[in-house]
């Protein structure tokens, strides 16, 4: 018996849904004795939670186990553990266990509660590889303990799975279908946030607008915004990812247009301008459709920013549907634009579909997105040159430690000079020079 506590590491690719869930092991593992490290060689578990929305993502994973084969062998009495999305789909959780057997446990993304039995089976079977996938997919575990990295901002899930199956994405198949938290339980949460002075509360869902439907009761994603707002204290932002474009309307415009502390950010992923690609994509609404909401933002909130993701090389696109999305995306003016290559996903419906671009023509296709959205994007922050902005102090900048990094209201980063002890303050900025991805400032003189 060791005198000091074992260790846990862990490492998370993907979205904010995954930051959340390591958030939650991490809880766990805490509550059952572990201390974090930030040291993958001297952890005694290490859980690698796992992405598969594009195959880079699982690429990325493989290497990094067969990476750990050599510390395994080093010590043996190590856990690797696998989870989340990636381990969802059956040929990887068979391949994982046929082919790395230092990995001792893999488990599913609806089985983040079983954790503390499923460790202690593993220590118990003295370390053989134990593969726990599917649960009870309709189940919401509720109550576990959430271990929140920094005291700035918190994940608070409000929906889980997602039952869009847009056709390229491979997230209903891995995250199971859309349940809604009851209100209550969101809401209790929401004031044990707001009891520990954490400034800003991010709502996650796949498609957040779709908040409620699955319950009896009659809430919407309206009332919750709107009961956060009215019942926090300490808590000043409120922020909600992802709006999905065919759920999202005027009057979730107008709400939040209504509530002090929900952000001016919309982050509404339009995927592509065509309407010929939107269908085939099943997205559920047309180019013009996303215009009008893009202009429904517009006029009514000023100073809004509008983020967005978009897919290129979608299959059967043609130079047409790509300039139509170009065209949609200097008419909106987004802030920011997460742009991906098609990447296969096997399973979906768009993996079966007959995809004859070549890859150069995709990849001569995303390097023109990226240049006129880098374009865009530096204008639109320059437009905020000499502005005083309220910035949420995030702690040192990552790129210019010398520095602080915060954000504003409408999610961009700021880069400024001042005292590391504002960590979590909100400071008013003057906003000096844009830079394409970022902002630099410097602190208001009293
Ligand atoms: N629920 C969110 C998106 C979650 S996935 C929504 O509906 O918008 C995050 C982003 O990854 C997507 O918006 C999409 O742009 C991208 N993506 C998903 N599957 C992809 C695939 N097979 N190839 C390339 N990009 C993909
Ligand atoms: Fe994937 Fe579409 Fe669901 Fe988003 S809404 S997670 S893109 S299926
Ligand atoms: Fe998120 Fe990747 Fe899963 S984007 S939901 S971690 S597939």
């Amino acid at each position: 018996m060791k005198d000091s506590r074992p260790l846990f590491y862990i490492e998370t690719y993907g979205c904010q849904m995954n930051e959340h869930d390591s958030e939650t092991i991490a809880g766990m593992l805490s509550e059952m004795g572990y201390e974090e490290t930030l040291a993958i060689e001297k952890a005694d578990i290490i859980i690698i939670n796992t992405c598969c929305v594009r195959e880079k993502a699982e690429s990325k994973v493989f290497g990094r186990l067969g990476n750990l084969k050599a510390l395994k062998e080093k010590k043996p009495d190590l856990i690797i553990s696998v989870c989340g999305c990636m381990v969802q789909q059956q040929q990887i959780a068979d391949k994982i266990k046929k082919n790395m057997p230092h990995v001792n446990l893999v488990f599913g993304t609806l089985n983040l509660h079983r954790l503390p039995e499923l460790i202690k089976e593993v220590r118990e079977t003295e370390l053989l590889p134990l593969v726990e996938l599917w649960d009870n997919p309709g189940k919401i575990v509720e109550g576990l303990p959430v271990k929140r990295e920094g005291k700035i901002r918190a994940y608070v899930n409000i929906t889980f799975g997602c039952d869009n199956y847009c056709a390229y994405c491979i997230v209903p198949y891995v995250r199971g279908k859309e349940r809604s938290r009851k209100l209550q339980e969101v809401i209790r949460e929401v004031r044990e946030i707001d009891a520990e002075a954490i400034k800003e509360i991010v709502f996650l869902g796949q498609n957040v607008n779709a908040y409620g439907r699955d319950l009896n009761s009659k809430v919407n994603f309206s009332d919750l915004l709107i009961k956060t707002n009215n019942i926090t204290e300490n808590v000043q932002r409120i922020r909600f990812t992802t709006s999905h474009p065919k759920d999202f309307n005027e009057e979730m415009v107008d709400v939040t247009a209504n509530l002090d502390k929900v952000c001016e950010h919309y982050h509404l992923p339009v995927q592509a301008g065509s309407n010929r690609i939107l269908k085939l994509m099943n997205r559920g609404y047309s180019r013009e459709q996303y215009l009008g909401l893009a202009n429904l933002i517009r006029e009514k909130i000023p100073g809004a920013s509008i983020t967005t993701d978009i897919i290129v090389g979608f299959p059967g696109e043609n130079e047409k549907d790509f300039e139509e999305t170009l065209d949609l995306v200097k008419q909106v003016q987004f802030d920011a634009a997460y742009t991906f290559i098609f990447s296969p996903r096997p399973g979906t419906k768009a993996a079966e579909m007959p995809d004859t671009v070549p890859i150069k023509e995709k990849k001569k296709w995303f390097q023109c997105l990226v240049k006129t959205q880098n374009e865009i994007s530096l204008k639109r922050n320059q437009e905020l040159c000499g502005k005083t902005l309220e910035v949420l102090v995030e702690g040192r900048s990552k790129t210019n430690p010398d520095k602080l990094a915060g954000r504003t209201r409408t999610s961009k980063i700021v880069i400024f000079e001042g005292d590391p002890d504002w960590k979590g303050k909100i400071i008013p900025v003057t906003i000096e020079k844009a830079q394409t991805f970022n902002l630099i400032g410097s602190r208001e003189e009293n």
